[in-house]
């Protein structure tokens, strides 16, 4: 019987979420990871992954249907759900930021026009700042808003820094650090104690491993 469901953002965490969940112990088929499936079990049947639009994993794992999550703080910034953050994991590490054509960009007189796909973390961002702004919310390659004039800069996040420069964008202000997190619903840490706990110390005693040399 399933004990655990997890939720896994696809996209640029995923072949990290699983590769960690590998190394932690966690068996998957190849069959099941090459699959187009959705949802997998692990070979002991103990686990299941769930594999969601990563702004999707705070949902699921709130509402309870996932007892966790991996996911960006990024996206935990971004969304207001409540939810148990007991593990910070070394993956993904990126940074949010401003970044514009040139300094210029964001030294307008009038209203700032700033695009990105975290409405919510820009707002924070300039309004902690007193900047009016006029935010124009994109799903994303948010960098073309800056490019073709549809935005003085962009609020986004930067992992490498190959799509700013092949853009001829740059960074004007760090916004935040962002990295993975394991997120858990706050049920299913009462009522799953020991199962969730277990899954958590073998994540943290997998990177701590990884991190030695
Ligand atoms: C993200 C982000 C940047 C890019 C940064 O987009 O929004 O566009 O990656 O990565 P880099 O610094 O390594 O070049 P993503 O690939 O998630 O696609 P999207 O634009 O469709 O959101």
């Amino acid at each position: 019987m399933t004990e655990l469901t997890i939720a896994i953002a696809k996209g640029r965490l995923q072949a990290e979420t699983l590769d960690l969940l590998t190394s932690a112990g966690l068996v998957f088929s190849d069959q099941a990871l090459s699959s187009r499936r959705l949802a997998i079990e692990d070979e002991s049947g103990r686990f299941r992954l769930i594999f969601v639009k990563p702004a999707d994993v705070p949902v699921y794992v709130e509402r309870g249907i996932a007892d966790c999550g991996i996911v960006g703080r990024d996206v935990l910034l971004e969304s207001d759900a409540n939810l148990l953050q007991p593990l910070s994991l070394n993956l993904g590490a990126c940074r949010i930021v401003v970044a514009a054509k040139n300094e210029a960009g964001v030294r307008q007189s009038g209203m700032l026009k700033v695009a990105t796909k975290y409405p919510h973390i820009a707002a924070r961002h300039f309004g902690a700042r007193g900047v009016a702004v006029d935010l124009i919310e994109l799903s994303g390659s948010v960098e073309l808003a800056a490019v073709l004039g549809l935005a003085d800069c962009i609020v986004d996040l930067v992992e490498t820094g190959k799509t700013l420069e092949e853009n001829d964008l740059r960074v004007v202000d760090v916004i935040t650090e962002s990295s993975a997190r394991v997120v858990v619903n706050r049920a299913s840490y009462q009522l799953k104690a020991e199962t969730v706990s277990q899954f958590i110390k073998s994540l943290e005693k997998t990177i701590r491993r990884r991190g030695e040399p």
